[in-house]
């Protein structure tokens, strides 16, 4: 049955735990996330947030509850088969091919897709596709200026721009970013701030964040964590007037 609350959410994660030992890094979580909305997943450090990317990409298994994306149940799955199905993560610069050019770097990833999908185009369509789509691509993560620069030689904010672009390189319907900002300077942050606004128009996005500048910035709707669980969850206006994220916070400082 559907409810008003379900009719367009994307995803969907229900008593959701992950247990280590005895430590539940993720207890009994529970949220929707509706197509083209960004979340960003904000608490203190160890509140669980990466534990929960880690389970809704199939890194890890869940101990119990469920994930529905896209109206199917993901839990469990292996990340590949979750890939393929339209959610994608971007890797701090561990998915960079570092001698390679900026443009083959995104090459080869948006070759990766076609050879998923492609087998009803020629070779010669397949390969027009894969060359406009890379320079779209580049287009769309700032980079196209660097096309032929080694991929090593990008500052680090650009570096990680181009993760971002080798994960929307998949054409994902979902996209985890797991603190996109760490580590930069204030104008790469900024920069990163404004890419990401960019490219999340009509794509649901995830984000773990710790900055709050771009939490409020970007996000639709923010969800808070503490201890594995949820404890607040709303527009950045509801959440920042809540008295228990106000508890939280002082309280892991
Ligand atoms: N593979 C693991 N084995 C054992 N414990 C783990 C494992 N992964 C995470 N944990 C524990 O689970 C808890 C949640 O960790 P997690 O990395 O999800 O937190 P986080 O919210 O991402 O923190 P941070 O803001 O520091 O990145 C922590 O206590 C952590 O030590
Ligand atoms: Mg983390």
């Amino acid at each position: 049955m559907k409810t008003m609350q379900t009719d367009n959410a994307i995803l969907q994660v229900r008593k959701l735990t992950r247990s280590f030992g005895r430590l539940l890094a993720v207890n009994n979580l529970g949220f929707e996330l509706k197509s083209g909305e960004l979340k960003a997943v904000i608490g203190p450090n160890g509140a669980g947030k990466t534990t929960l990317f880690n389970l809704i990409t199939g890194k890890l298994s869940p101990t119990s509850g469920d994930i529905r994306f896209q109206g199917g149940s993901i839990a469990g799955l292996a990340p590949h088969a979750i890939a393929q199905r339209g959610l994608a993560r971007s890797f701090q610069l561990l998915n960079l091919f570092p001698n390679l050019s900026v443009f083959e770097n995104v090459r080869v990833a948006v070759q990766a897709r076609h050879r998923l999908r492609s087998s009803l185009f020629t070779a010669a369509d397949g390969l027009k596709g894969v060359q406009g789509k890379t320079e779209e691509l580049l287009e769309r993560i700032g980079l196209s200026s660097y096309a032929d620069h080694q991929s090593s030689q990008l500052s680090y904010g650009d570096q990680r721009s181009l993760e971002i672009g080798l994960a929307l390189a998949t054409e994902p319907k979902l996209l985890l970013l797991d603190e996109p900002t760490s580590g930069m300077s204030p104008l790469e942050t900024q920069q990163t701030t404004q890419l990401i606004g960019r490219i999340s128009k009509g794509l649901a996005v995830l984000l773990i964040e710790h900055h709050i500048e771009v939490v409020m910035a970007l996000a639709d709707t923010i969800l808070v964590m503490h201890h594995g669980e949820k404890i607040a969850e709303g527009t950045p206006q509801q959440v920042s007037s809540d008295s228990k994220v106000q508890e939280a916070y002082l309280g892991g400082l």
